[in-house]
């Protein structure tokens, strides 16, 4: 069988393109991963996000343990088999949704006891439930149990949080145990302090992961901000793992993300845009609610081969984002999906053709134009 392996294939400057083998397939690295956070990408049928180019979805332990339930899941055959997505699936552990979608919350030593979102009943999330949810799901990429603050907080605050993850972090260990084939990933936090990054770095590297992620960014601090972490963040961590940034980004933050050494991404943005009428394309971003649009015959994006582009116009989807039809979301989710996993493909080309500073250059230059 194969086992869960990353090999580097080549670099440009510190951006890096290799490749993740899973029992479930290869991941092609820099990866962008959307999110199907209640077994499913919204809008999307799983064959149309295989379409799209994605290797690996994420999945959400907080929304799946309350609906349908971890337990359910694995009678049915487990998450891969309930969504009809037979390629790799990343599930996050929990803690972190928690502490932004669920109400009355308690954190201690031994976890986080909350109330859920849907229908207030009460639920316990530990180091070791989290292990035990992601194995009843069937991640392959398991995601350690953590817990940050929204920025800015207080550093004695910050630094009290990533010394908990970190203990969490070696309970997630233990608890996940030998399973060949899957992987279990650390998260580093210590918010923008480089000493704290640095302290949660060594930390997560003397328990020993698969992978590891830059957690508690993208979480109020802003682009320079996050951009200012990600300059040394990164480096910390072992060179031959992947590095996974959580809940990145708009595509620029991609791009900076990926130059500065970053390997895998996730992000709602790409599908929940294409739920409010929000394109992106190389110009930009459109807003496809704009009146400007209505008597437009043009596609979306000229050249883009998505179905969205390929067979409406820019007046069509206007009008049917204004009658609030399904095919407004689906459409523009497709077309978001496809251009991010675009914009991957060939940041993975530069990188292997040592381009990268020219591509980025490019990249910015054509957003500069703006919308046709
Ligand atoms: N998603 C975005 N940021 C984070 C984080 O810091 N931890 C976890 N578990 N998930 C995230
Ligand atoms: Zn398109």
């Amino acid at each position: 069988m194969t086992q869960f392996s990353f090999s580097l294939a080549a670099r440009s400057g510190k951006a890096r393109t290799g490749t993740i083998s899973t029992p479930r397939g290869q991941i092609r690295t820099p990866a962008f991963m959307p999110v199907g956070t209640a077994a499913t990408v919204k809008g999307m049928m799983p064959e149309s996000v295989a379409e799209t180019g994605a290797d690996i979805l994420l999945g959400n332990t907080y929304h799946l343990m309350l609906r349908p339930g971890a337990e359910r899941i694995d009678r049915l055959g487990g998450l891969h088999h309930f969504m009809n997505w037979e390629k790799p699936i990343l599930t996050d552990s929990g803690g972190f949704q928690v502490m932004s979608l669920a109400g009355l919350r308690k954190l201690t030593e031994d976890g986080v006891t909350f109330k859920s979102h849907i229908d207030g009943s009460r639920h316990e999330l530990t180091p070791e439930r989290s292990m035990e949810i992601q194995r009843l799901l069937g991640s392959d990429i398991v995601m350690a149990f953590d817990e940050c603050p929204a920025l800015p907080a207080p550093k004695e605050r910050i630094a009290a949080s990533m010394q908990l993850s970190m203990r969490w972090a070696a309970r997630s260990r233990e608890a996940f145990g030998d399973r060949p084939g899957h992987a279990l990933f650390g998260i580093q936090q210590g918010g923008l302090e480089p000493d704290l990054r640095e302290e949660s770095a060594k930390a997560l590297t003397d328990i020993g992961f698969e992978g590891y992620a830059i957690g508690g960014l993208a979480v109020g601090e802003g682009q320079e901000a996050m951009f200012g972490c990600l300059d040394t963040a990164p480096d910390m961590l072992p060179e031959d793992k992947p590095r996974y940034l959580m809940g990145v980004g708009k595509p620029d933050d991609i791009v900076g993300a990926v130059k500065r050494g970053v390997d895998m991404m996730d992000c709602v943005l790409p599908s929940r845009s294409g739920r409010t009428g929000q394109a992106w394309t190389r110009r930009g971003q459109v807003n496809l609610k704009n009146a400007r649009h209505q008597d437009d015959p043009r596609p979306l994006e000229e050249g883009c081969s998505c179905p969205a582009c390929r067979n409406y116009s820019r007046a069509y989807l206007h009008h049917v984002f204004r009658s609030n039809e399904m095919i407004s979301g689906m459409l523009l989710t497709w077309h978001n999906l496809h251009y991010y996993q675009l914009l991957m493909s060939e940041m993975r080309a530069a990188i292997a053709d040592d381009t990268f500073a020219a591509f980025e250059e490019k990249f910015h230059a054509t957003r500069a134009l703006g919308d046709i």
